[in-house]
């Protein structure tokens, strides 16, 4: 694997993999890998030609200085995971690689996407994610891109600055890796004690409860029995749980037969936010 700290020694290495005709799969992360992003590279392997991993622990998608402070960066485990994939190359560059001007300006129209659900609560934080997603795609130039469906808006939102930039390059979403009791992989799962692993299970448990009566029951009933499953579990506080249409993630009244739903939810166990979703119609 080869590893590369600035954008012009990356660009240089990349034009000769162009020039091969080879394709280029761009794996952005930001470290504290897990078998999640292990499978992101699998599947980058299996796409195209190149595989890129970047790990950059991006500060414009954070709101608070603290959790951006507080980011885990565990680099030599993750360099040596990296090396037991089929990783090609890692781009590892530094805050001032990526913005040499710390007053960059940067505004993409999302739209709601922007503000419902986890920008209400992180505002700016898709901004922030698009302005380092735009710079990492404007210099791999990738064929294709892998992001995981864990982060479910995450993947819309970068989906609709593909389509806004009309950018050539084929986002692959790949499915959320759950540990053997369903509980999605998360680098937050580490602080959780082998109790609150337990608790936490009603995430997935709600989610497959949707899903499982997504052809009988109305939105406001799968809904309720979302909410219901959570707030059941003692010392796990719901945030929210709610069944969108998959494009635009508005909550509908009624399910359309020719549209896509996935239900959203997030939840506290132990004073860390957990995230997970389902896709309802597959
Ligand atoms: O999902 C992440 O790890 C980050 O949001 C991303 C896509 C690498 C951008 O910094």
């Amino acid at each position: 694997m080869q590893i590369f700290n600035t954008k012009s020694s990356l660009q240089h290495y990349l034009q000769h993999i162009r020039e091969d005709r080879k394709t280029i799969t761009l794996v952005p992360t930001m470290g504290a890998l897990h078998e999640g992003h292990l499978s992101l590279i699998r599947q980058a392997g299996q796409s195209g030609d190149i595989t890129v991993c970047s790990i950059f622990v991006n500060p414009t998608q954070f709101n608070d200085p603290k959790d951006l402070e507080k980011y885990p960066r565990p680099l030599g485990n993750d360099i040596a995971l990296l090396e037991s994939t089929s990783c090609d190359v890692l781009f590892l560059p530094s805050v001032e690689e990526m913005y040499p001007d710390p007053d960059e300006n940067w505004h993409l129209d999302l739209g709601n996407l922007e503000t419902i659900w986890e920008g209400e609560h992180r505002p700016g934080h898709f901004q922030g994610v698009t302005q380092i997603v735009y710079k990492l795609f404007n210099l791999v130039k990738p064929d294709f891109a892998c992001f995981g469906q864990k982060d479910f808006q995450q993947v819309m939102v970068v989906q609709k600055m593909i389509d806004i930039k009309q950018l050539l390059i084929k986002l692959i979403i790949c499915p959320i890796i759950r540990d053997k009791h369903g509980l999605a992989l998360s680098s937050r799962n580490m602080r959780l004690s082998a109790e609150g692993k337990e608790k936490a299970l009603v995430l997935s448990k709600s989610l497959q409860c949707a899903k499982a009566n997504f052809k009988s029951k109305t939105i406001d009933e799968l809904t309720r029995l979302g909410k219901d499953i959570i707030q059941a579990e003692e010392d796990v506080t719901l945030e929210y749980f709610a069944i969108c249409e998959t494009r635009t993630l508005q909550q509908t009244k009624e399910l359309h037969s020719d549209k896509e739903y996935v239900a959203l939810v997030v939840a506290w166990v132990e004073d860390v936010r957990l995230i997970d979703n389902m896709l309802l119609n597959e």
